[in-house]
């Protein structure tokens, strides 16, 4: 079976009940990835529960003023996060006739928007072919394929890039995304994995070979 496969069966059997999940709407998805780019998920949750509350679609958002999101955002810090959403709401707004895009090289254009952002609204909203690529997903790459260089250098990015890339399930990336997510907030954590249970870890070479302290290899800045 392969990788992808694995992780969505874990998936099917673990998965988190996660409002931005039950939607395909761009907008909502966005909101959801933006307050959590450095924010945990259970602390994040309320935040876009009072945002898609208040604010019900981009048009809405954008013709808010920069201060009711701002207040609507306090206590989430990294203020130029919430500064950066009024910007690209009224882009939206204004370029794209209030329609949220959804594909990865619009998504990527908007500020605020990143390589994993883009990934996850584009393969979230629209399953576009994008793998995510975040803290989690490269200690899970990192520990299942022995991957020893440092996800800290371009080096590492570039290998971790086309890793991810070569093993998202073309017919499922929402799904795949949204599953390693989960798998490596939940399972193959960063201090206590689960590897004692793990369905994966006969393949898995950092725990063959006894190298799950080990990695993902993190260089000091
Ligand atoms: N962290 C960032 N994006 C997430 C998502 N879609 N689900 C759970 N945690 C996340
Ligand atoms: Fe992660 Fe351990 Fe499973 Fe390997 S065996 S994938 S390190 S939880």
């Amino acid at each position: 079976m392969s990788f992808a496969k694995k992780i969505i069966e874990w998936y099917h059997d673990h998965q988190r009940d996660l409002p931005w999940r039950n939607t395909r709407d761009a907008y909502k998805i966005w909101l959801s990835e933006i307050i959590l780019q450095q924010t945990r998920v259970e602390q994040g949750m309320p935040y876009y529960l009072r945002f898609v509350d208040r604010y019900a679609d981009v048009l809405a958002f954008a013709n808010a003023s920069e201060d009711d999101i701002l207040h609507l955002w306090q206590g989430l810090g990294y203020y130029s996060r919430g500064r950066n959403m009024h910007k690209a709401a009224g882009i939206v707004r204004d370029m794209y006739q209030g329609e949220f895009p959804k594909s990865y090289v619009e998504l990527i254009k908007l500020p605020g928007v990143g390589e994993y952002t883009a990934a996850a609204i584009s393969s979230f909203s629209n399953d576009e072919q994008q793998a995510v690529l975040d803290g989690n997903v490269f200690r899970v790459l990192s520990r299942y394929f022995g991957v020893e260089t440092a996800i800290n250098t371009p080096a590492g990015k570039k290998i971790f890039t086309q890793l991810a890339k070569d093993n998202l399930d073309r017919d499922y990336p929402a799904l795949y995304n949204q599953a390693i997510m989960d798998f490596g907030a939940l399972h193959c954590k960063p201090k206590s994995p689960l590897c004692g249970e793990c369905e994966l870890q006969l393949d898995c070479f950092a725990y063959t070979h006894g190298m799950v302290a080990d990695l993902p290899v993190k260089i000091k800045a």
